[in-house]
């Protein structure tokens, strides 16, 4: 059975075999600049791992794993124009690189391409109508949840539950999909299908809590993303919600002062962060991200009689401890 690390390499070689190729240069340019900056590819590693579950040989899954990597990023580059992120992966966002009609439309290509990544599988028809039809699915509410995301920024109140809605969508069912396809591609049952996606699902919202937590107290140099990034956004995160929630007269006034305000500003992320220290929320994002990933970890026991399954187990933990 092969490892994260193992399996990391056999994508990166796909990868680098099949750069996008076409002119004009700005469509496929920042397409393959996007791609190759890096990033964890975690997305491509849980097709392989979900599909190494149930047949050894991975060569025939690494479409897939390219296309929810190719389609993970067209995500990203339209995510930055939408959040006004300047910095991902240490380097400059694509419409700063280049400018925001070059982003859109290249971010539109790589949609494109992540479908016809599907078209290429070599299994049976029936599959590949499955996988197609459980992807614009996923590929859809990954649009609401984003959608959601936006709203919220200027929603003067958001739940607790609205918001792990929210990222549901955006984030975990991408996680779901990758595992649950990979599964059915090695021909695993529907039954099996549906368990890893419920173990992505919670994995996922886990990843994204952590995501959360890390845009304000993690370190710029490992995250490769603007620190504070969500609080200029005034993003309605689980950090925000746990704020909201504790804070006491002024600290609540100082909070809905800062969130309805559009100032981007240094101040503005420390007086936030500081007042996000004082409230105790670090703890409670650390605490929810943890609930998460243990339930998916408890999902996944039904499957331990599997011997691929100590590799996945293992990239969850890694999950757990990120800081990239
Ligand atoms: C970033 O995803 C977007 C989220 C859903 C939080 P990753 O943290 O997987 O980003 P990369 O691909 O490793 O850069
Ligand atoms: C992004 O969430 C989710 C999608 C791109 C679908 P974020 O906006 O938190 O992701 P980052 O932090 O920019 O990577
Ligand atoms: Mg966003
Ligand atoms: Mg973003
Ligand atoms: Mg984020």
């Amino acid at each position: 059975m092969k490892n994260y690390k193992e399996l990391l390499q056999i994508y990166l070689d796909y990868q680098r075999e099949n750069p996008f190729e076409g002119m004009p240069d700005e469509l496929y340019t920042p397409a393959n600049y996007i791609l190759e900056l890096g990033g964890k590819r975690i997305r491509p590693i849980l097709v392989l791992l979900a599909y190494q579950l149930f047949e050894k040989n991975v060569v025939k899954a690494l479409p897939l794993a390219h296309a929810v990597e190719v389609f993970h990023n067209f995500t990203l580059m339209h995510d930055d124009i939408m959040d006004n992120a300047d910095v991902r992966r240490g380097k400059p966002t694509v419409h700063k690189k280049w400018n925001q009609n070059v982003a859109i439309l290249s971010g539109d290509v790589m949609l494109v391409k992540a479908y016809q990544l599907l078209e290429q599988l070599e299994t049976s028809s029936e599959i590949k109508m499955l996988l197609m039809s459980e992807f614009g699915k996923m590929a859809e509410e990954v649009c609401v949840g984003q959608q959601m995301d936006m709203n919220f920024e200027t929603a003067g109140i958001v739940s607790e539950e609205e918001y792990i809605e929210m990222i549901r969508l955006k984030t975990a069912v991408l996680l779901a999909f990758s595992l649950k396809a990979g599964a059915i591609l090695a021909g695993a049952s529907i039954g099996e299908g549906n368990l890893l996606y419920e173990f992505g699902i919670h994995t996922g919202l886990g990843f994204q809590v952590m995501d959360d937590y890390l845009d304000t107290f993690g370190n710029a140099e490992t995250f490769g993303k603007k620190i504070g990034g969500d609080i200029l956004e005034n993003k309605k995160t689980l950090l925000w919600i746990a704020a909201n929630r504790m804070a006491q007269n002024n600290q609540l006034a100082e909070l809905r002062e800062w969130y309805s305000s559009n100032e981007i500003s240094e101040e503005k992320i420390k007086n936030v962060t500081a007042l996000f220290k004082t409230l105790g929320v670090d703890k409670f994002a650390e605490d929810k991200m943890n609930h998460y990933f243990d339930k998916a970890e408890n999902q996944i026991k039904q499957l331990t009689h599997l011997e691929g399954i100590t590799p996945l187990m293992e990239l969850t933990k890694m999950l757990q401890t990120r800081t990239q």
